[in-house]
């Protein structure tokens, strides 16, 4: 069977990041995922992220994030790198990670590209949505985690962490859009989509993301689990 490719999404300083790590330790305490990996049938759970998921990609993050050097980037140009990015990710990581049935988490995926690109820098959606088809080809998450939480909350806690990179250094107003852009994107297209509190204690964010993903693990392998 085929894997699944699990997002997780937000605002800088959201909560991603730990909480994808929570839902690792999660899922290997999990008896039900325990057991399909003990049948072979998710031989591997994979953490990636994007951009960086690949050496190409570990470059283009550089470039994209980067604060220290003088290299400027105009809002088409930091699209097609992004989708570039992105192109790579899905070749060399996540096809094949899901054509062998394992499963991916990945920190950041098309959304952000609506959000930053689209809503943050106000480039044509239409061309995005062409962007990232063609990027993806036509993949599309099993589940997108949204961790919704204020971007002055999440902006203080990026700071908190030390140096800012090249996007999180932009106005408010800039992080403002993107917040817009997922929120649209989360009442637009709500299937496969789950909104969670950010600004909730850690634990409390990491229960709610574990019951949701272990809803969607008992339909997605039915056939595989014991009742
Ligand atoms: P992060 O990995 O720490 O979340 O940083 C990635 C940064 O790149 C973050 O500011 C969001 C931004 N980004 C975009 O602007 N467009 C995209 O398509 C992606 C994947 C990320």
């Amino acid at each position: 069977m085929r894997g699944k490719l699990i997002v997780f999404e937000g605002v800088e300083g959201c909560g991603k990041s730990t909480q994808i790590q929570r839902l690792r330790e999660n899922l290997a305490q999990s008896a039900s995922f325990q057991a399909l990996q003990a049948q072979g049938i998710i031989p591997e759970l994979l953490i990636t992220r994007e951009p960086g998921g690949t050496n190409l990609g570990l470059g283009l993050r550089r470039l994209l994030l980067d604060s220290h050097h003088d290299v400027v980037i105009a809002p088409r140009a930091e699209l097609l790198l992004y989708a570039a990015d992105r192109a790579q990710h899905i070749e060399e990581i996540i096809l094949p990670a899901l054509d062998r049935g394992s499963w991916v988490l990945c920190d950041r995926f098309t959304d952000s590209t609506v959000a930053y690109q689209g809503y943050g820098r106000g480039l044509d959606l239409g061309l995005i949505r062409d962007l990232n088809q063609g990027a993806t080809a036509g993949l599309v998450p099993d589940l997108t985690i949204w961790l919704k939480l204020r971007v002055e909350q999440g902006l203080a806690r990026a700071q908190r962490r030390g140096s800012q990179d090249r996007m999180e250094q932009a106005e408010l107003a800039f992080h403002q859009r993107v917040q817009r852009g997922f929120e649209t994107l989360a009442q637009q297209f709500p299937e496969r989509r789950a909104t969670i509190d950010g600004a909730q204690p850690a634990d409390a964010v990491a229960a709610q993301i574990n019951t949701i993903v272990h809803d969607d693990l008992a339909q997605w392998y039915k056939p595989f689990l014991a009742t």
